[in-house]
């Protein structure tokens, strides 16, 4: 990266002198070279349109550096712990050696304040992924990127793409997001006037300040330039806590060609709507003109808000501009599909998780149990097992497994591949797995808050061993 140029620069040559002998390698350290990503963690303080927020962020940067890599190479990050508390990262949706997945008493412990962790995996699949811290309620801070993974033989056809990261913003604005948990936990009862339509429940408790896309809040927008006629890719990243969002773009229908990375049958809608965890990308061929590209927080009347402009002269909507397509077709999953090279074998056996919630409110269990005594799903290597997510509480949740990519499942036909996925109240979703990264994985919620009020629970291959059953993080 451009901006992490001189850091890299040293590294490459420490890594040399390394390599030629001359100076002892790092201990414990991979050998760093040219294409080591350093992100330093610490806290900092970020522009936020009028406002300035204190926060914690990857090299001072909200999001993180862009980190790019071709599907199959091997990809280094360096992780500088300046942070007063300890952090991981995890590297949401890719394939990942085990110890690698930053999941914190996991696969691997906590970097400690002050200490280094470098990062060296592999990306297997090409696709929209993203990182994050995963210790505590860091992810609702600035610790977050987007991860970029190219195919080499790309056979969607577009003349340039943009990558557009969606947050909910408070950190340091109002409060920390430990304040947030804190008041949540000390409120007994839900607030009900946040109703989401298209959810069937509760979008998300909190109401955020900002809305941001790519670090930038709807009054000093972010702008993407292209020209008329150009095919435009478009990566959609949620990166937010509590936030789902409706996403369109004003005067344009959209294709939607990828979730969670994977290739799907091609779609034309108007809307989608993309949930704490997921990615979405899709395709449109830019008229001339400005257009506002809106992710409206779903149940918030609220919205994140950029630009994509393709003509200089034109006016640009404000950030409130009606877009019509918001209202208009809106993508299911019944509508998306994985290629068949993508599809799972059939399930050898099938397990139920139910999504519940306690009378507190302020309580999330899998299978009635939390974090800290949490459930885990037994699976054993190369086996598919169906998991039946049955959501009996309230709200929505956006359920994520590391490690894998599993395949939905309709009553007559298959769905496409995923790592996040939306239950909606009161709705059972079939979700098979395929055994095929021995590990313990987590398995949980990406609304941070249910995580972090219990709503985590694990995969893990063969008999729990003493040291996965006595787990805390
Ligand atoms: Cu993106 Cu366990 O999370
Ligand atoms: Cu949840």
């Amino acid at each position: 990266m451009d901006d992490t140029g001189n850091v890299s620069r040293r590294l490459f040559v420490t890594g040399l002198l390394a390599s030629l002998g001359s100076a002892p390698a790092p201990v414990s350290a991979a050998p760093a070279h040219a294409h080591t990503h350093v992100l330093r963690a610490r806290p900092t303080t970020i522009t936020l349109g009028k406002r300035k927020a204190a926060t914690w962020a990857y090299e001072d940067k909200v999001p993180g550096p862009l980190i790019q890599a071709t599907a199959g190479t091997t990809v280094r990050a360096r992780l500088v712990n300046g942070l007063p508390a300890d952090t991981t990262i995890h590297w949401h949706g890719i394939r990942i050696d085990p110890r690698m997945d930053g999941a914190p008493g996991y696969t691997q412990a906590p970097t400690r304040q002050g200490g280094t962790f470098d990062y060296v995996f592999t990306v297997p699949d090409p696709g929209t992924y993203f990182y994050h811290s995963h210790v505590g309620m860091q992810n609702d801070r600035g610790l977050y990127g987007a991860l970029i993974v190219a195919d080499p033989r790309e056979p969607l056809g577009y003349d340039e793409e943009f990558t557009v990261v969606l947050d909910d913003w408070l950190d340091g604005l109002a409060g920390t997001p430990d304040d947030a948990l804190r008041r949540l936990n000390a409120s007994t009862t839900h607030d009900d006037s946040i109703r989401s339509t298209a959810l069937g429940g509760v979008a998300g408790e909190l109401r955020h300040p900002l809305y941001l896309v790519n670090g930038r809040p709807p009054e000093t927008p972010m702008t993407f330039r292209s020209r008329p006629g150009k095919r435009v890719r478009f990566r959609v990243i949620n990166a937010a806590a509590d936030t789902a969002f409706r996403v369109a773009l004003g005067g344009h229908r959209m294709t939607v060609t990828h979730t969670d990375g994977f290739p799907c049958r091609p779609v034309t809608v108007d809307t989608f709507i993309i949930g704490m965890g997921e990615r979405y990308d899709f395709v449109v061929t830019l008229d001339a003109g400005a257009f506002p590209l809106v992710a409206a927080a779903e149940g918030k009347a609220a919205r994140a808000f950029a630009l994509v402009r393709t003509a200089r002269r034109a006016v640009a909507p404000p950030s409130d501009a009606k877009v019509t397509q918001l209202d208009g077709r809106m993508l299911t999953y019944q509508d998306l599909d994985a290629r068949p090279a993508d599809h799972l074998p059939r399930p050898a056996k099938t397990t139920t998780v139910t999504l519940g919630m306690r009378p507190s409110g302020n309580e999330w269990t899998l299978n009635g149990r939390m974090t800290g005594d949490p459930m885990r799903l037994r699976v054993d290597r190369g086996e598919t097992v169906r998991i039946v997510l049955d959501n009996q509480s309230p709200m929505w949740h956006p359920m994520h497994l590391h490690g894998h990519t599993f395949q939905l499942r309709f009553a007559n036909r298959r769905g496409p591949r995923k790592d996040t996925v939306n239950i909606k109240p009161r709705e059972r979703l079939n979700i098979d797995v395929l055994a095929d990264n021995p590990g313990e994985w987590m398995f949980h919620c990406h609304n941070l808050y249910h995580q972090e009020q219990g709503m985590m629970g694990t995969l893990g291959y063969g008999p729990a061993t003493r040291r996965a059953a006595t787990m805390r993080h």
